[in-house]
């Protein structure tokens, strides 16, 4: 199973089994990792569960959709280029080892 490092704003992390198939965002939130609200429940609709990838990773994640590009503009002090919304982002095995750094909070 995936692993996926979470790393809260204060550089706390929280290193958690990821199934593949559920999202980056629903890792978090089942595991209850603080720093993703996800209001919407991953319909990209809140842009409450904004992360930033780490620059490993960047490019080797499925890129960024229209509809998720637009909610980023709603997200707190985004990072072009390393900024996505979690529930965007689907697990699959190729993602063990993923990092993600939270922002400093949601909108
Ligand atoms: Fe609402 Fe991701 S959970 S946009």
């Amino acid at each position: 199973m995936p692993k996926i490092t979470y790393v809260e704003h204060s550089g706390k992390q929280h290193v958690v089994d990821v199934p593949s198939g559920l999202t980056v965002m629903e890792g978090a939130r089942d595991n209850g990792v603080p720093g993703i609200d996800a209001d919407c429940g991953g319909a990209c609709a809140c842009s409450t569960c904004h992360a930033y990838i780490d620059p490993e990773w960047v490019d080797r994640l499925p890129s960024v959709e229209p509809m998720e590009e637009d909610m980023l503009d709603f997200a707190y002090e985004t990072k072009p280029g390393f900024s996505r919304l979690t529930c965007q982002i689907k697990v699959t095995d190729g993602m063990d080892g993923l990092i993600v750094q939270l922002p400093e909070k949601q909108i």
